[in-house]
């Protein structure tokens, strides 16, 4: 007689054997999912372990960008995303055909420039551009970007903003934003750090400006759980990045203590597209080896850019 399995948890364990499959999670991705997850990271750790990946099927907790990454750097393997509408209004700012509409303009008006894309992009503006970062690699990779020639920021004009401050080089922003990060309120920011003396304000670069100017630490997902590390003891942080990053943080350092920063008009700050995977979507997806990312004739050149981009 078969065991019969009555946990969700265990299903899925059970399904990526028999599917040869191993689970990606973003830290922004519900605690639940994390601790189900092979591998759990930011987009840059994401993208690089992707192409170590022995296993035929990779089933990625994430957005639909971050499952399409995969797909591009491993063309041979099965890449599944649980829930195919899990977008990102990031990269939904960012249309193609308006990206290259205004790059013809700079042409036309003798503007010599290269395009640093965010990895939070469609692989139609990916293979419209001459870099492509991460949080991660941003600053390493404009410092690539040749001195004689203007960069053209697409489409988080806040990390572009952020990056043009710590590297000195001009941008021509694109006028995209994160809907989650746009959202935190400064006033509240300011209200909890008198609440709290001694806390320590971390912040995403995807923040505006203000939320950024009141931080202690400015950095992608990665270099939070880093900095939190270089700690000795208890602590209070204020957190400003998408709300499941508190459970990685609490559970990576559970000695400190973390408090989410209030967004404007709700205090949850939760990613509603990341949102949209669960464990039940995530086992429906293993048993049915669908929704998958599958070739797209513009994976090409967007390969050639990424590869360049985060792998060399
Ligand atoms: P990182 O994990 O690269 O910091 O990205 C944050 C993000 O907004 C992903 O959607
Ligand atoms: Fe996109 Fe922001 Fe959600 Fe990340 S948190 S997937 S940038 S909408």
């Amino acid at each position: 007689m078969p065991a019969i399995l009555t946990d969700i948890r265990d299903e899925i364990r059970a399904l990526k054997q028999e599917k040869d499959a191993v689970l990606l999670a973003h830290y922004y991705q519900e605690g639940e999912i994390q601790e189900l997850a092979d591998i759990v990271g930011d987009s840059l750790h994401l993208s690089r372990a992707a192409t170590k990946v022995t296993a035929s099927t990779i089933v990625f907790c994430g957005v639909h960008f971050m499952a399409e990454t995969a797909k591009i750097l491993n063309p041979a393997k099965k890449v599944l995303l649980p829930d195919m509408l899990a977008g990102c209004s990031l990269a939904d700012s960012a249309p193609a055909d308006k990206l290259n509409r205004y790059q013809e303009m700079l042409r036309i008006n003798g503007r010599r420039f290269q395009t640093v894309t965010y990895i939070n992009s469609t692989a139609s503006v990916k293979a419209l551009s001459d870099w492509i970062v991460t949080s991660g690699n941003a600053e390493q990779i404009i410092r690539r970007v040749p001195d004689d020639v203007e960069i053209l920021f697409v489409p988080d004009r806040h990390l572009g903003q952020y990056l043009s401050e710590v590297t000195g080089r001009k941008m021509i922003l694109w006028d995209g934003a994160c809907m989650v990060h746009e959202i935190f309120s400064v006033g509240d920011l300011l209200v909890q750090k008198k609440k709290l003396p001694g806390s320590i304000t971390i912040a995403h670069p995807e923040c505006p400006a203000n939320i950024r100017e009141h931080s202690d630490f400015v950095g992608g997902t990665e270099a939070m759980v880093k900095y939190v590390g270089t700690f000795a003891t208890p602590t209070d942080f204020l957190v400003a990045t998408e709300a499941n990053m508190i459970w990685r943080l609490q559970s990576v350092h559970p000695k400190h203590r973390f408090h989410p920063v209030p967004g404007i008009s709700c205090a949850c700050n939760k990613c509603p597209h990341m949102g949209r995977n669960t464990l039940e979507k995530v086992r429906d997806c293993l048993l049915n080896g669908a929704p998958e990312i599958t070739w797209q004739p513009e994976f090409d050149r967007a390969k050639e850019v990424l590869e360049r981009s985060l792998l060399r």
